[in-house]
């Protein structure tokens, strides 16, 4: 790894040669926190977790403890969870309703807009000298997409809609599909001993799959009569593997508009009803998407930089050396309680902490981590050579797409844009792509 003038030069694009030590250097890790963490719009929740005025939902933006509520006029507001007092955690429970949080060590208490409302002994001890105003709960910028809630501690942030820029359009085919918009179930919470960037590299690897999950994929298609992926299918696949802004997508051809999407959840029994629901809901998708996003593309595995991954999956850094993944179920809020019991049952059974194929990854997450902490080791670098030279533009298609589904143009562009962050003093350092994709149809930013 080249370092100078605290220039990080890891991944050697001619090559595809990444040095492993950006996986386990305590050091890089810290300045992850601050110049990664502490400047992109991260995905922290969603609206469904907050319904009513009053709720409250806890998550976290890096590894700082963060408070998203909806105040009693329905807006929602990000804080850090840190009394302006001493620093005390001021609220303890995972999610609620409440319109004040009272710091459990002196008593100063909060609105669920962030103002500073009561200190006991406010005349008596501080003598009327303590201007409350001084101590709003720290917050952050707040914005949504689809219903998902992003936040980003930096003022000097561009919109969220310039963060996604073209990426959305790939994400609306999942996320933004319907007027009703989507709900999510969860989350399940586990912690793995890997970097938080092994797990954001795996979800768009293609290559891994067949190998990987041979034997998920046999379950799946013994019982569920799901056909078997393999290496010949997929270098001959005629879906997208593209990098746009930042964030890594791929995209499947649908064999036909009402075609079951390829999800944890579907079997040959509940089949029809699955298509009946994609026939049913297809002329609104139309009209929100145009017809190519509506009726002849998937999403398929994905994430948002820089640790938003497979659908609505937050993978909160640990340190180095340990990621905290908290992992929901999406559903369209219209989908009849068949399918999503389908979804929710599917998914348990294939990803999350017990899930088969999730047990293939991380067994493999854990071995990549592991192998940058010893001295050995470190002196060799990864390979992501795959498909050098062999990715651009596609009419058809925004961002830099790769000549076939199997390629890690994907992962060099990530590592790529972690150098971007990484090296950047401010925001106006961190390019950010025009927007050119067509976007037919009604769906927006906000749903
Ligand atoms: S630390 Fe919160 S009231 Fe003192
Ligand atoms: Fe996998």
């Amino acid at each position: 790894m080249a370092v100078s003038n605290k220039i990080y030069n890891v991944i050697d694009l001619k090559t595809g040669k990444l040095d492993p030590r950006i996986f386990s250097d305590p050091d890089i890790y810290q300045e992850e926190l601050e110049k990664i963490f502490g400047r992109a719009w991260l995905m922290i929740g969603h609206e469904s977790l907050v319904p009513r005025v009053n709720d409250f939902f806890h998550t976290y933006m890096g590894e700082d403890p963060v408070i998203l509520t909806r105040d009693d006029k329905g807006k929602i507001h990000a804080f850090l969870n840190m009394c302006r007092h001493r620093g005390n955690r001021i609220v303890r429970a995972d999610i609620g309703n409440a319109k004040n949080f009272m710091c459990s060590y002196h008593g100063w208490t909060y609105s669920n807009e962030g103002d500073l409302e009561y200190v006991p002994g406010e005349e008596e001890a501080y003598y009327g000298a303590l201007d409350r105003k001084n101590f709003h709960l720290v917050e952050a910028r707040v914005e949504t997409y689809a219903g998902i809630v992003f936040a980003t501690w930096d003022p000097c942030a561009p919109s969220l809609d310039e963060y996604l820029g073209d990426a959305r359009w790939g994400l609306d085919v999942f996320f933004n599909r319907l007027d009703s918009g989507t709900e999510v179930v969860g989350p399940v919470k586990w912690i793995e001993p890997i970097n938080w960037k092994t797990a954001v590299d795996n979800c768009s690897d293609n290559y891994h799959v067949p190998t990987t999950h041979l034997s998920a994929i046999l379950v799946q298609g013994r019982h569920f009569g799901l056909p078997r992926t393999t290496h010949e299918q997929q270098f001959e696949s005629p879906n997208k593997h593209l990098f746009i802004n930042g964030h890594s997508l791929t995209l499947r051809f649908l064999e036909r508009p009402d075609q079951a999407r390829q999800t944890h959840g579907v079997t040959q029994e509940n089949r029809p009803v699955f298509e009946e629901y994609y026939r049913a809901t297809l002329s609104e998708a139309e009209r929100r998407l145009g017809s190519l996003r509506a009726g002849k593309l998937q999403l398929g595995n994905h994430s948002l930089f820089p640790n938003g991954v497979l659908g609505f999956r937050l993978a909160h850094p640990r340190g180095p050396l340990a990621t905290e993944f908290w992992h929901f179920v999406v559903l369209e809020k219209g989908m009849p309680d068949e399918i999503k019991r389908a979804l929710r049952i599917g998914n348990g059974n294939f990803n999350g902490v017990s899930g088969l194929f999730e047990q293939d990854d991380m067994d493999n997450w854990r071995g990549v981590t592991r192998s940058s902490l010893t001295p050995l080791a470190r002196k060799y670098s990864q390979d992501l050579s795959m498909g050098l030279g062999r990715a651009g533009s596609d009419p058809n298609f925004p961002g830099t797409v790769a000549e076939r589904y199997t390629s890690e143009n994907n992962q060099r562009n990530f590592y790529r844009r972690w150098e971007d962050f990484m090296n950047a003093e401010a925001w106006e350092d961190i390019p950010i792509e025009p927007g050119t994709a067509d976007f037919e149809g009604t769906a927006t930013l906000n749903g």
